[in-house]
């Protein structure tokens, strides 16, 4: 009986950590849907802001795109819509460190 519940439990975590493995995969995607990036920001055309791997192109480095996140950098996209982009930058600075790494990385995804 004993050993039959240290095997549930070994399977009960076993499974967590792949659960939680899984989720952050996949959880820079979630954000970005999430915090409705998605409303202006598309895969590969234009939309109302510039394509995923435009942003990819011009950041290179997701280390770059964090500090962007942290208001720690400025715009570095010339645009007469970035006033559209200021209002995000209260979300994104709000995220955790490991949750602005998972969008940067998501978007890095795109180059
Ligand atoms: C209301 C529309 C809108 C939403 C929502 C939006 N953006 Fe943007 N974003 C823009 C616009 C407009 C620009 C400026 C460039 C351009 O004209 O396409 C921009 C620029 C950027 C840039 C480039 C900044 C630079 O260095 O020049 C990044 C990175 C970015 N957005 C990420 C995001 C992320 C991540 C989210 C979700 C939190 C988001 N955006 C949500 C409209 C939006």
């Amino acid at each position: 009986m004993r050993r039959l519940f240290s095997i549930v439990i070994a399977m009960a975590l076993l499974s967590f950590f792949w659960a939680s493995n899984d989720s952050s995969a996949g959880s820079g995607e979630a954000l970005f849907v999430s915090l409705k990036c998605a409303a202006c920001h598309k895969p590969d055309l234009k939309a109302t802001a510039v394509p995923l791997a435009e942003l990819a192109k011009a950041y290179g480095d997701p280390a770059k795109l964090v500090s962007f996140f942290k208001g720690e950098s400025p715009m570095i996209i010339e645009s007469t819509k970035s006033g559209m982009m200021k209002g995000q930058l209260k979300n994104l600075g709000a995220l955790s460190d490991e949750d602005k790494k998972a969008l940067a990385d998501y978007i890095l995804s795109f180059k």
